[in-house]
């Protein structure tokens, strides 16, 4: 175990995922967190983190010297460097330049943490203090054009300061110096893998939960259904988790989701699967406007959520699949951790009667999702499911959604899916799906003219979402995709891709 002391940083989850990156298990705990806590952890390594604050300044957060005299390696980072070395006697003040970005730096290679490095490579700078004198029993291992001190350290003590950040990927060389660390200098054998989150994570469910009753509000996307099936396997039928069908999901997926999740699955769970079809159907009748769309159907959805709610009584904990990109997005992160409000849904209910709410899954980026859901034998089309909004197809139909809208969207969507997949595609392409533009033209079938729909074809490459631009799909590919779509599905004589990048565009169709 490797122990990340948070000092409210903005990559303090990168730290520890590279650290876990090297098969070391780690955890993050705040600066606040008592050092018996710490001791009594026995941790073989200990990082401290960046921050935004200024080590010198009053009532900027700090750390018993105690931490540096365990005899337990430590190695700070940036903000982490900076406290070391001023809590040990050091001096750390305003740079007279501050460094931004990707910076030459050159190390010695004699240094445990540069072994089998380059003495000239490049970092990732981000700070605007810097330390102007090492604390005594240190010596300088690195340095840039414009930071003397870019390393220091003491080897006799296993105290290692680094000023830029080795955990962020313009670190050419940080992954190994990050390894080079928690295996060289902590003695970390590297041996963990995602089972032992797992195995830990179910552990330290039990611990926490008791007897007490769990409720969890089940997507059927990758993170809600890893986050059930851990709860499944700690705790069995203490947990329920409802599922709400609001007809808005893709071809099949509610009973997918049933065959995972319901009594003929594998997992010993109580299972509630709501078919609110109609009532969202009923809620959207002659609704055009996308946000008013979004809106019904998350306040529909805490409405059915709270009428389930309900009937089960009052509950101990309530499971949400929050990860750790949904708590950056929403500017928390580790040091000011406020519980968000489920991003999909549009906020929980205020009157389900709970008392805490866990989120297994809140240090794990989605691809550790994933890698945890395999170890969970979740199935494969589960754990790679592509991203799919919460308000599902009803933003990937325009202007009013009904029951026969949704049916052909679903076939579309689902014959796309498979042509994609079948052409190889469906691991480059980071989103695709079909939508329903709004639009009725005149075609020509057998014999006979038709009016019918236009499907959009919508294909994206993308690495944050933010910003996306359509793949590039062969064209037999679409063509075949094309045949397919006006041949087996009824209601639609036309099919279009669309090209727009986001921006201008969004990802979604609505
Ligand atoms: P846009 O359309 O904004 O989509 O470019 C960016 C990404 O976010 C997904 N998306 C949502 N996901 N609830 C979600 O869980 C939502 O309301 C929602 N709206 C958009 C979209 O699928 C894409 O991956």
């Amino acid at each position: 175990l490797v122990i990340v002391i948070d000092f409210g940083g903005q990559y303090n989850q990168l730290v520890a995922r590279r650290v876990r990156e090297c098969n070391v298990y780690c955890e993050i705990y705040s600066y606040k967190t008592d050092i018996e806590k710490i001791k009594s952890m026995n941790p073989k390594g200990i990082i401290l983190t960046g921050g935004p604050n200024s080590c010198y300044e009053e009532g900027a957060p700090t750390y018993t010297k105690d931490l540096f005299e365990l005899g337990i390696p430590v190695l700070g980072l940036c903000y982490g460097a900076q406290l070391m070395q001023h809590i040990l006697g050091g001096k750390v003040e305003k740079a007279p330049v501050r460094e931004y970005g990707k910076t030459e730096v050159h190390v010695d290679t004699t240094s445990k943490l540069f072994e089998e490095i380059e003495e000239d490579t490049v970092c990732w700078m981000s700070h605007f203090d810097y330390i102007s004198k090492v604390a005594p029993g240190f010596k300088i291992t690195g340095y840039t054009k414009d930071c003397p001190v870019a390393v220091a350290e003491c080897p006799e003590k296993k105290l290692y300061a680094i000023q830029f950040h080795p955990e962020v990927l313009h670190t050419v060389r940080g992954k190994e110096i990050l390894s080079n660390y928690v295996i060289n200098v902590c003695g970390c054998a590297g041996d963990w893998k995602m089972d032992s989150f797992v195995e830990n994570s179910i552990k330290a469910i039990r611990e926490k939960v008791g007897d007490g009753k769990v409720l969890c509000a089940l997507s059927g996307g990758v993170d809600s259904s890893v986050a059930a099936v851990l709860l499944a396997k700690a705790i069995g039928k203490q947990l329920t988790c409802v599922f709400v069908d609001h007809g808005l999901l893709r071809k099949n997926e509610g009973d997918e989701v049933e065959a995972v999740f319901g009594p003929d699955g594998p997992y010993d769970l109580n299972f509630i699967r709501v078919n609110a079809q109609e009532r969202y159907y009923k809620k959207l009748a002659g609704v055009e406007e996308p946000e008013a769309k979004r809106k019904i159907i998350g306040e529909e959805f805490i409405r059915v959520f709270e009428e389930e709610a309900k009937k089960i009584g009052a509950v101990d904990y309530l499971v949400q699949g929050t990860i750790y990109p949904d708590v950056v997005e929403s500017g928390l992160g580790g040091e000011s951790a406020v519980i968000k409000s489920h991003h999909n849904v549009g906020g929980l209910p205020d009157y389900v009667d709970f008392k805490e709410i866990i989120e297994p899954l809140r240090d794990l980026f989605k691809d550790e999702v994933r890698k945890a859901g395999l170890e969970l034998g979740i199935p494969e089309y589960l754990v790679f499911r592509q991203p799919f909004p919460g308000p599902g197809l009803g933003i990937r139909i325009i202007g009013e959604v009904t029951a026969e809208k949704v049916k052909i969207v679903q076939d579309a969507d689902a014959i796309y899916r498979e042509e994609i997949a079948k052409a190889g595609l469906d691991k480059e392409i980071n989103q695709y799906f079909a939508a329903l533009t709004n639009m009725r033209s005149v075609g020509v079938m057998g014999d006979e003219r038709t009016y019918d729909y236009a499907i959009a074809l919508r294909a994206v490459k993308t690495i944050d979402f933010m910003t996306a631009e359509s793949a590039e799909i062969p064209y037999e590919v679409l063509n075949k995709v094309m045949n397919r779509i006006i041949n087996e599905v009824k209601g639609v004589n036309r099919v279009m891709y669309d090209l727009t990048s986001k921006p201008p565009g969004t990802i979604e169709f609505e």
